[in-house]
């Protein structure tokens, strides 16, 4: 059987015109514009790429963007300080702080410094207490995106039995919280695992997250089952850079119902969402009711 493709490049410009649309209207109706800053610290490459097509999105959906640039050497008490004055600025709707930070910054500090009405990364650790008790809280990007694409392939997603591999805390754990709050029985696997084939073979939904270049192979998977591959990893192959994901995508696209190709699946989506959570706070912060379809 040949899989469905789930393409998330199709699906998170879908999201990206919601969200316009209600930004449209927020500014229309209410004179309100949705505001996102992001914080970038040190000049890590890869992050500059993410924090420039993040300003650029944000922009395109009709939101203001700010960013703030610190230098690599910026101490604990600065970044805190820029944090607090962002936690204070009505114009700011949505903090985002890129990580990984320096080495010498504490993450966990930085992260429950931000106000966590404005934490759009839904890092938290409110955040993550709410999500965890199954109450109204910010949802981290790229789970959210899974979830998304599961809900519109499938409809109900009640009783199927999903498999995350990977358990950290930006992927792994939120998204097992957001399979279990769509009544799915969901294993959480990682790299102790006992019998990690056998435990993916049960599973009507994978979603892997560990960030090792086609760790699964399509004779895990079970025929018709869904696949939600997060992984972006750079490989060199037959001499090229190539991206691939956590999934060996030309077996399991012969064993799966569906899944999300790498690049062009889950990676599209985690902007689309960060989007969607700006929108989300900023209707929260003014009392209106929230965007319907892009919150979990
Ligand atoms: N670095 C890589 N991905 C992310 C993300 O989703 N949020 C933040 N804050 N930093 C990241």
């Amino acid at each position: 059987m040949a899989a469905n493709i789930i393409d998330g490049k199709a699906f998170a410009a879908t999201v990206r015109e919601k969200v316009a649309g209600h930004v449209a209207r927020l500014k229309e109706e209410h004179n309100i514009t949705p505001g996102l800053a992001v914080v970038l610290v040190g000049e890590d490459p890869a992050s500059q790429v993410y924090v420039r097509s993040k300003g650029k999105q944000t922009v395109e959906a009709g939101m203001n963007s700010f960013e703030h640039k610190l230098d690599a050497d910026t101490s604990e008490a600065d970044l805190l300080a820029v944090v607090e004055q962002l936690n204070n600025d009505p114009a700011v709707h949505g903090i985002l702080v890129q990580l990984p930070l320096p080495g010498h910054l504490n993450e966990d500090l930085i992260i429950n410094s931000i106000a966590p009405e404005k934490d759009v990364d839904g890092f938290h650790i409110s955040n993550v207490g709410l999500l965890g008790t199954g109450q109204k809280s910010m949802v981290p990007c790229t789970p959210l995106g899974c979830l998304m694409m599961l809900r519109d392939y499938h409809g109900s997603l009640s009783g199927m039995d999903a498999v995350v591999i990977g358990r950290s805390n930006i992927v792994g754990k939120p998204m097992a919280q957001l399979l279990l709050g769509d009544s799915c029985t969901v294993t959480i696997a990682h790299s102790r695992t006992k019998d990690l084939p056998d435990v993916v073979r049960r599973a009507d939904i994978v979603v892997a997250a560990v960030g090792r270049p086609e760790m699964v192979p399509g004779d895990w998977i079970k025929e018709g089952a869904t696949v939600i591959d997060v992984g972006i990893n750079r490989i060199q192959r037959d001499g090229k850079n190539k991206l691939v994901g956590d999934v060996d995508f030309a077996s399991a696209a012969e064993r799966a119902g569906a899944i999300t190709p790498v690049p062009g699946g889950v990676g599209p989506m985690t902007i689309a969402c960060l989007l969607a959570n700006t929108v989300t706070a900023c209707c929260r912060a003014n009392g209106l009711a929230e965007p319907e379809g892009l919150t979990a």
